[in-house]
């Protein structure tokens, strides 16, 4: 490539540090200029590897990803350009590490406040290796049509407005980063376009100086203009008197500094960039405006007028041949908006695919059925306001929340030898981790245990709703051959009683305005236990029945509506959720322990396996 050249349309780069927005523009500025390959090659995130997806056109690429600049380079034979995200505090050992790579040519550093002594030793260093920084304190450079370094040029409508996906004939160079996007407006408004344009950065001792950019356009015989935006402060300017007098810079030139308004304040003020400050008369704006008009260089009156010397001087060289007419690019590219982007902009919509009536994550602060966590907590809340929010949608009274909460205690657990803390154990000594063997444990509830209570609820209710005694719901069940759902139980019995049960009657009783499902299923039990003294109403049977009473009572529910949630299988999620704390206790238990794995003894297995000759 040739030597005034920054970039070419094969450019390859590394992005240092994830920098993932910034890759995406380049990436978009790429396609968008009809580039083959994405100018981004590697991006180099400290201490990590991988690949990083983004948009390429309507399609997708993946970058790699390198822990060090040696491996993107190694890895990739064509990157010569870095830019450089890196912090001011590794700016420059990551700059430096990039100079002395072989394969870099280019560094642009965007970081501001890279100490002024170390900005000079690199500065010094990529002359003595005849390499080029752009920054430090930039937002970098663009090659039209060729490459873009990180976010200069704005967005992709800002490129595609001022025509940077293909070459014009104006060289640009400013000192400032955010001029250098108002400059690409003013030129592209005024000329047939940008060849380059550079920022080199606000700091006082930048890598690369205004001087060495417009040699460099100087010698690049497509560029026929060259526009220079310089700044109060500092003697870069009459670096490029110097040249225009010693005729190493011919091609017309039109330059502005800025910072003429600084005489309107005391000497030594500061404007903006760090270098922006003049201390002697001939660092102010005025004097070196008026030095370059006098060398030859075309100085506007203000900058206002800046545009129209620009266009001035273009018509010039076309009238007089020198500036052919560009070939505009047919079928650019269109670059589709980001769909977060769009929806954020509100010009794009689509049905969503889910809905959530309890819970929103959206704003500071997580609300449940509509209630900050914090009022609820500030206001008393329990778990059981939890539950009613989260399952149910709506605030429960308290003498139901309370009720949810005493189910909850009372199912937590029933000791090691019931099918789900049995199985949490046996999965806990085979090495399970804790969510597996709680796992375990809840995939044992079922129609015979933890599990009836929805079916109870279910059956009495109908029963009851249908009018009949509980003799006669007895008698249809077994004609049915169907065992009645929350009756029976292996150990507890009318001479044994479950105290569980009697502490829910009990709460029942006092708490609720009236437990009809409660009284029929006792009904039910009279009749059962006639048989057999376990036929009682168990633990689920009670909290079946006594969870239809309490939601009839809330207030909130019609019959219908009742049914519906007893249909949807909230109930068996209060055997579900208590009988959780227990089994996590289990498994624990035998992780605290250090239990063995667990092998049944043969001697507890009748083994009738017929021996085969
Ligand atoms: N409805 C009607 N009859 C029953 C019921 C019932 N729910 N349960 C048992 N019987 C009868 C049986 O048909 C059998 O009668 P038979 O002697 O005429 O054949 C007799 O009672 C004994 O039955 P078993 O199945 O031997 O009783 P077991 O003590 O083994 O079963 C169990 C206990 C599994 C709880 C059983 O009663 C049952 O299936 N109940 C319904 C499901 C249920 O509520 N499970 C939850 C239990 S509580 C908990 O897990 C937290
Ligand atoms: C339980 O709470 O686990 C039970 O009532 C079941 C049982 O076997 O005791």
């Amino acid at each position: 490539m040739e030597p005034y050249l920054l970039f070419s349309r094969d450019t390859r780069s590394i992005v240092y540090n994830m920098q993932t927005k910034a890759v995406q523009r380049m990436l978009d500025f790429d396609y968008l200029s009809g580039r083959e390959k994405p100018s981004v090659a590697a991006i180099v995130n400290p201490g990590n590897s991988g690949t990083h997806k983004a948009h390429w056109g309507k399609g997708e690429v993946l970058i790699p990803i390198y822990p060090t600049i040696q491996t993107a380079t190694d890895a990739n034979g064509d990157i010569d350009v870095m830019v450089n995200f890196a912090s001011f505090r590794s700016a420059y050992a990551t700059t430096k590490e990039a100079l002395l790579n072989k394969q870099i040519r280019v560094v642009a550093v965007i970081a501001e406040g890279v100490p002024e002594r170390k900005a000079r030793e690199l500065a010094h260093l990529s002359k003595k290796l005849k390499k080029i920084i752009i920054g430090p304190a930039t937002v970098g450079a663009i090659g039209a049509g060729a490459f873009k370094v990180g976010n200069t040029g704005g967005t992709i409508e800002n490129i595609r407005e001022q025509k940077l996906y293909r070459r014009g004939s104006v060289g640009l160079v400013t000192k400032s980063g955010g001029l250098l996007n108002e400059m690409f407006n003013i030129v592209s408004h005024n000329t047939d376009g940008i060849f380059e344009g550079v920022a080199i950065g606000g700091d006082k001792y930048p890598g690369s100086s205004l001087i060495d950019h417009l040699l460099r356009y100087e010698a690049n015989p497509k560029i026929k203009i060259m526009v220079a935006l310089g700044e109060l402060g500092g003697d870069e300017e009459y670096k490029v008197v110097e040249a225009v007098n010693k005729g190493l810079l011919t091609k017309p030139i039109v330059f502005w500094v800025m910072g003429t308004c600084s005489k309107m304040f005391p000497a030594g003020v500061q404007f903006g960039h760090a270098g922006a400050k003049a201390g002697a008369e001939a660092e102010t704006a005025d004097a070196k405006n008026k030095t370059l008009k006098k060398a030859g260089v075309i100085v506007p009156h203000s900058f206002d007028t800046l545009g129209e010397e620009i266009a001035r001087t273009f018509i010039k060289l076309k009238d007089e041949g020198k500036i052919t007419p560009i070939e505009e690019p047919r079928n650019v590219p269109n670059i589709p908006m980001d769909y977060a982007d769009a929806l954020k902009r509100g010009i794009i919509r689509k049905p969503t695919s889910f809905i959530s009536t309890v819970a929103d994550d959206r704003g500071e602060e997580v609300n449940y059925g509509g209630y900050p966590i914090s009022e609820i907590v500030h206001s008393g809340g329990k778990i059981g306001d939890v539950i009613s929010l989260l399952w149910f949608g709506r605030r429960f009274p308290k003498w139901a929340t309370d009720f949810m909460e005493m189910a909850l205690m009372i199912v937590a657990d029933h000791g090691p030898a019931v099918s789900g803390a049995h199985n949490a154990i046996i999965a806990s000594r085979a090495g399970k981790d804790l969510i597996s063997c709680l796992c375990s444990g809840l995939l044992t509830i079922g129609p015979r245990f933890g599990g009836a209570i929805d079916d109870c609820a279910k059956y009495m209710s109908d029963a009851f709703r249908r009018g009949i005694v509980p003799r006669d719901f007895v008698k249809e069940m077994k004609d049915k051959n169907v065992k009645i759902p929350g009756i029976g139980h292996r150990v507890k019995s009318l001479e044994n009683p479950d105290g569980r049960v009697t502490l829910l009657i009990e709460y029942a009783r006092k708490n609720f305005p009236r437990t009809d499902l409660l009284d029929f299923a006792l009904g039910v039990q009279t009749v059962t236990t006639q048989k057999k003294s376990n036929l009682i109403l168990n633990v689920d049977g009670t909290i079946g029945v006594l969870m239809v009473d309490m939601l009839r009572g809330v207030g909130h529910y019609n019959d219908e509506e009742v049914r519906n949630i007893v249909n949807l299988g909230y109930l068996n999620g209060f055997f579900v959720l208590g009988r959780s704390i227990g089994l996590i206790g289990h498994a624990l238990d035998q992780k605290r322990m250090g239990e063995r794995l667990y092998r049944h003894p043969w001697e507890d297995i009748l083994y009738m396996v017929e021996r085969k000759e």
